[in-house]
């Protein structure tokens, strides 16, 4: 199959690509300084040419709580324009199949249940990242209506938790829980430091998703699109609190300090869980535990960037 892989750099991107099963496509995984998706000239010009099989759609603007809060209008504009640009063109090329990476952010705030893929559009939303979930629901509506306008074309909407892995982002400004918590560990035991601040109460739950799971989601249902609902969840379906990661973070690289929470800062969302009935359905689930993902995430930034 010819597959566009848009975000090819990013972390999802990156282990998409990293998977064996990669290897058996032609993949064009053009960077941003070759297509630009702000850019709606140069992405219909690149899918008339090249008319992909396949695209798998993982780029957009994305950032930790920090990085939301500091620049809101930019989450919101950037990733509307990549959600037009991108997908007016795949439709104009009359683009066969098509995967959208949404993400758990578009679900409404203050549920306690599992969400459901029902319950998209059901409430209000988080405000600390408001812009960025309205980007992503536009792109979730663009990639259904514009699927339903053919009924050959096979356009699915996917919708993962928070993610963490291999080439995650480590810096402050832009990581989220799993990777602040490595790079402040790893810094707390390169400078010998006993504490280790964490933001908020430490009880807020959250689920995280190994990203080389959800590869391997892709890769075993990419040429299966049929089977898949139009919008589907792919998780873990089972959270934890944010104390439970930093402990599980510790563990796996020997910090044996104390943590001094800060309840000044913000957390966000209390909870956030999605329900993984239609994925179960479907015979899937992650088959990464907290510990062998973290160890993996752990290897790579030891390693430092590449
Ligand atoms: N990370 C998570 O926890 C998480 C959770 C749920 C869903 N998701 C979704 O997963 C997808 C991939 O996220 P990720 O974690 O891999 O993010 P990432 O590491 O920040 O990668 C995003 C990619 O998009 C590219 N990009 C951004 N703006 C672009 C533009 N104007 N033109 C072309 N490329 C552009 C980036 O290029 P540069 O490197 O040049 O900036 C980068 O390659 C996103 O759709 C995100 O919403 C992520």
């Amino acid at each position: 199959m010819k597959i566009l892989v848009t975000g090819a750099g990013g972390m999802v991107g990156r282990n998409l690509l990293a998977d064996p099963r990669a290897a058996r496509h032609q993949i064009l995984s053009p960077s941003r300084s070759e297509l630009d998706l702000t850019d709606s000239v140069a992405c219909q010009s690149l899918l008339v040419r090249e008319k992909p099989d396949l695209i798998i759609h993982l780029a957009a603007v994305v950032g930790g709580l920090q990085a939301h809060i500091d620049a809101p209008a930019t989450f919101l504009a950037d990733n509307l324009a990549i959600a037009l640009n991108l997908l007016g063109a795949a439709r104009r090329a009359a683009i066969p199949r098509l995967i959208n990476l949404g993400s758990s952010c578009m679900y409404p705030r203050g549920r306690e249940g599992a969400l459901g893929e029902d319950q998209l559009l059901s409430g209000p939303l988080e405000p600390t990242n408001e812009g960025y979930a309205l980007a992503k629901i536009a792109a979730w509506k663009l990639t259904q209506a514009f699927g339903r306008e053919d009924p050959g074309r096979l356009w699915r909407t996917l919708i993962p938790p928070n993610l963490y892995g291999p080439h995650d982002r480590f810096d402050a400004a832009r990581s989220h829980l799993v990777a602040a918590a490595i790079a402040k560990i790893d810094h707390a035991l390169r400078a010998g430091a006993n504490e280790v601040e964490i933001w908020g109460d430490g009880t807020a739950r959250r689920e995280f998703l190994f990203v080389g799971d959800l590869a391997d989601f892709v890769w075993r249902f990419h040429d299966r699109l049929e089977d898949l609902p139009e919008t589907l969840n792919v998780g873990v379906g089972e959270d934890a609190t944010v104390d439970d990661y930093y402990g599980a973070v510790a563990g796996v690289m020997g910090y044996r300090g104390a943590f001094r929470h800060d309840p000044r800062r913000p957390v966000g969302m209390r909870r956030k869980l999605l329900d993984v009935t239609g994925q179960t359905l479907l015979g899937w689930r992650p088959a990464t535990s907290l510990v062998e993902g973290v160890a993996a995430a752990v290897a790579v930034y030891r390693r430092g960037p590449d």
